[in-house]
């Protein structure tokens, strides 16, 4: 892969983000966050989000969508939060989510730990696509477990998709500004 060329700003926007989490650590404390990164196709969503983790150096579970249908994006994501170096990874080794909900709430269980994570969903218009629900679905764990815990969410994709008319106000924190300019 090529060397990742630029991309303060945006790079420096996430580590806020993750350093509020890092500082709202604590006991009734609700450090979690989430942000949407939004940007024009092949702009460099994905490619910013992969360095920031890489950078981070935190545990992460980094899904990218794929084409199929939910059940086929929710093997995968299991598959892939197993691979992660997520706290309780290994959680994902036998359980198989039949759901959104259930598996972000593994997720949740297996993040558990003092120190944050990261979420990554790439491609989120398209998991949104094969399963309108997620939306809602997002909002309510979120609240509920996500937000409790040293968790950033980073959802990521196109403008023009179904989750910029309808944000998951979760999401509620915009990453502007991934333009082609580098
Ligand atoms: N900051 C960067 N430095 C070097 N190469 C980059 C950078 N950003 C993106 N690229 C390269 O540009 C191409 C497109 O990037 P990327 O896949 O991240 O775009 P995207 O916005 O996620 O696209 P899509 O909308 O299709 O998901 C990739 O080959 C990627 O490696
Ligand atoms: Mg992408």
């Amino acid at each position: 892969m090529t060397a990742f060329i630029g991309r303060v700003w945006q790079l420096a926007q996430l580590d806020r983000q993750l350093s509020a989490v890092r500082r709202r650590i604590g006991p009734g404390e609700r450090p979690g966050r989430a942000i949407l990164v939004r940007g024009r196709r092949q702009v460099g969503k994905s490619r910013l989000a992969e360095e920031f983790v890489e950078r981070a150096g935190v545990p992460a579970v980094f899904f990218t969508a794929s084409t199929g249908c939910t059940a086929e994006q929710l093997e995968l994501f299991a598959r892939t939060a197993a691979a992660s170096n997520l706290h309780a990874a290994y959680l994902f080794d036998d359980l198989r989510p039949d759901s959104w909900e259930s598996a972000l709430e593994l997720f949740a269980t297996a993040a558990v730990g003092d120190a944050p994570c990261i979420l990554v969903l790439d491609g989120l218009p398209e998991l949104v696509a094969a399963d309108p629900a997620l939306e809602a679905t997002l909002q309510k764990v979120f609240d509920r477990v996500l937000s409790r815990l040293p968790v950033l969410v980073i959802g990521s994709g196109s403008g023009a998709s179904p989750t910029s008319a309808r944000r998951p106000a979760a999401l509620r924190t915009q990453l502007w500004g991934v333009g082609s300019a580098r």
